[in-house]
């Protein structure tokens, strides 16, 4: 049965995603060498759809551990998520993060060409569109004005697969430009499980709101935006698994070589108003100080959801409240995260 590789389907975006494929009648193989994840991923998945999916422990960077994947299954396309993701440890560790993020790719690419698997969906990022005053951000917007080495990583990888692409007609590359995904599953079995402190607002929220976190710092109350705060375009993760459906069956459907889409809700949320939405969701006061302006953070950043709608047929569809509401579920039954791999 022809299935679909999903790299890095162990984490936050991929263990949704491979939910909404399995929703949608594709048959999964997950590949992950859980630097960002843990085992245990594998039982909720199964908790939630009633299968186990077939999973492989491998770094996408490590082509004969990864081959055996493309031997022992009928590989048909890849979504490809695995890679390293946090902003800030990005410019701490910018040599890991090029070699782990542009090497995972080429190798995954290098065995697509072996085992003639024509269709890619790649995780690419809105941080490839860099500072603006010309907001929302279309999928046209002007690139590469990064501001740190996890998006530049995104900003080279486009660029890579749009030239494979040119290169190797039979290739279709779809990318897809995330903003903020937030939220998990409504089970409250899966959702996001950062290591340590989190570096993003919901998660940080989130465990201020349980209690674990003595208090939010706002970076920021002096941005020239209507309430002084950061506007950001939070995306349900749900809908974004969705929009990978979408974008599978796009890449099986048209002749692009590439496309490209910004998945987003159009919608620029503050982080007041966010904090304001998640106390609802909880019942009660997050507690809160204002402080410095965080280096490398824009004042606005929310998505042209135009495209997507018209070519891809996406909409997201779940409100700020729901992404609040799944995020203090999946908190208040994990309080602690998902148990360690021992
Ligand atoms: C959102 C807003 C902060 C934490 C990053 C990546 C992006 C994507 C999502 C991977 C900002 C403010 C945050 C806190 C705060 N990741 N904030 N106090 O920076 O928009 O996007 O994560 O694809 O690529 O760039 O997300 O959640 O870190 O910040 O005030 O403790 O919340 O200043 O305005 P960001 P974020």
């Amino acid at each position: 049965m022809a299935s679909v590789l999903v790299t890095g389907g162990m984490g936050f975006i991929g263990s949704h995603t491979v939910i909404s494929l399995y929703e949608n009648g594709f048959d999964v193989v997950i590949a992950d060498n859980l630097i960002n994840s843990k085992t245990e991923v594998l039982n909720r998945l199964e908790q939630i759809t009633g299968k186990r999916f077939k999973f492989y422990k491998v770094d996408c960077c490590d082509k004969e551990a990864l081959r055996k994947v493309f031997e022992e299954n009928e590989i048909d396309s890849v979504i490809h998520f695995a890679g390293l993701k946090a902003v800030g440890e990005s410019v701490r560790m910018p040599l890991e993060y090029y070699s782990n993020n542009i090497n995972s790719m080429l190798t995954v690419v290098e065995l697509m060409n072996e085992y003639k698997v024509r269709k890619l969906v790649f995780s690419s990022s809105a941080t490839v569109y860099g500072e603006s005053e010309d907001v929302p951000f279309t999928e046209e917007s002007p690139l590469g004005m990064c501001t740190n080495p996890y998006g530049w990583t995104k900003w080279m990888l486009e660029q890579v697969l749009r030239d494979c692409a040119k290169a190797y007609p039979d290739l279709k590359v779809c990318l897809l430009r995330y903003f903020n995904p937030v939220g998990a599953h409504e089970s409250g079995l899966i959702g996001e499980d950062p290591k340590g402190i989190p570096n993003n607002l919901f998660p940080y929220i989130s465990k201020v709101a349980a209690g674990t976190l003595e208090q939010l710092t706002v970076f920021g109350d002096d941005y020239d935006t209507p309430d002084g705060t950061c506007l950001r375009d939070y995306i349900h993760v749900c809908d974004l698994a969705d929009g990978h459906v979408k974008a599978l069956n796009f890449v099986a459907t048209h002749d692009d070589s590439v496309s490209v889409f910004n998945l987003g809700t159009g919608k620029g949320t503050s982080v007041k108003e966010a904090v304001a939405a998640f106390e609802k969701a909880c019942g009660h006061e997050i507690k809160h100080v204002f402080g410095a302006r965080r280096p490398g953070d824009i004042p606005v950043c929310y998505a042209s959801t135009d495209k997507a709608r018209k070519e891809l047929g996406f909409e997201a569809k779940r409100t700020i409240e729901e992404m609040c509401s799944s995020c203090w579920n999946w908190q208040t039954k994990n309080p602690d995260g998902l148990p360690s791999d021992s």
